[in-house]
């Protein structure tokens, strides 16, 4: 949401990994949501209770008319199957309806207009924008050309605001806790958008953090040090069996093939990391595994049997809820958020 006389010609290039985002403080009402530091605790509490709230709404269809006679323009520059379509249950769920956008060919948005005359354009058709690029920082420049809200759904490499709170949420009902936890990420700590939104989301709570990855998919320095600086404990590892026993919450990711410029190098670090049963032997019995989906290999599917630790579809299911949350929230429809 920006001002009505942004002039695009003023802003020069847009500070991609420190963008400003308006800190919510426990409302959400009428505000984009690009970054999950815009988040405190409080606030992060009551998305958690709402989500709650969401899932019993959508289970009876009772209040569903929070957001009736609203529309959401729902666009996709880079494909999507749960983000989309959760984006879309959720406005449906809520009574709203929506106007898919999808497989848009894009054109560079940090020089171009292209992307801000879309946003203008749906600005005048709808209440609240969802938008997922493929360059970082757009969701930011996007929500710089208009006055309704814009939600991030994924800005390349950059970050995924609400798969981590949905990601945020998925941790506390598993483990019932947050604080007090050993998060080891595995995959693509450069590339994964997900990993880059939990760390700083977790960076909230007093968690432990581990990063596998291969080394040339370390996570950005940027955010390492970010961390650092508020005293968060994070450590690098090549391998997961250093870890495994003290892990807590094993969050999986798939190598992010669309971000290579050179195949040869995607198909050197793909397949390193593979958890299968054999896996669990290792993790502690209350191991929770989370993955933001789709997976490609990086979780043998004879894990899904273990359905106290596998918990990457009921985290799945977080997001709808938790996105029924934010759209109302956005829109000004909950009460306390
Ligand atoms: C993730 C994404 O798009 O960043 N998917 C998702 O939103 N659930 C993860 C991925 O694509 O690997």
């Amino acid at each position: 949401m920006g001002s009505q006389d942004f002039d695009p010609a003023q802003k020069g290039e847009p500070d991609l990994l420190n963008h400003s985002a308006e800190q919510l403080n426990g409302s959400l009402k009428g505000k984009d949501i690009l970054s999950v530091r815009q988040f405190d605790t409080p606030t992060l509490d009551r998305i958690f209770y709402w989500s709650i709230e969401m899932a019993e709404i959508a289970r009876k269809g009772y209040k569903a008319d929070f957001l009736s006679r609203r529309i959401l323009a729902n666009v996709f520059y880079e494909p999507s199957t749960r983000t989309s379509s959760s984006f879309t249950a959720a406005m449906e769920r809520l009574g709203g309806s929506v106007i898919p956008i999808n497989e848009v060919t894009y054109s560079s948005v940090a020089k171009g207009e292209d992307l801000e005359d879309t946003m203008r354009t749906l600005e005048r058709y709808a209440d609240v924008i969802v938008l997922r690029h493929p360059e970082m920082g757009s969701a930011t420049i996007a929500a710089e050309a208009v006055s309704i809200p814009l939600i991030n759904a994924g800005d390349g490499v950059g970050e995924h605001p609400t798969q981590a709170l949905l990601d945020y949420v998925t941790v506390r009902k598993e483990q019932g806790r947050v604080n007090g936890l050993t998060v080891t990420m595995l995959g693509d700590m450069r590339h994964g958008r997900t990993v880059h939104s939990l760390a700083r989301l977790l960076s909230l709570y007093d968690v432990k953090l581990n990063y596998v990855s291969p080394e040339i998919l370390r996570m950005p320095p940027e955010i390492v040090e970010e961390l650092d600086a508020k005293g968060v404990r994070q450590t690098e590892f090549d391998s997961l069996a250093q870890v495994l026993p003290e892990t807590d919450v094993l969050y999986v990711t798939r190598v992010q093939k669309e971000r290579f410029d050179d195949p040869a190098v995607y198909d050197s670090v793909k397949g390193l990391y593979v958890v299968t049963p054999e896996t669990l032997q290792a993790g502690k019995e209350s191991l929770t595994i989370m993955h933001p989906l789709p997976r490609v290999g990086e979780i043998a599917k004879s894990v899904d049997l273990y359905t106290r630790n596998a918990a990457y579809f009921r985290q799945m299911e977080n997001g709808l809820y938790v996105r029924m949350t934010l759209l109302a929230g956005v829109l000004g429809k909950l009460p306390t958020t």
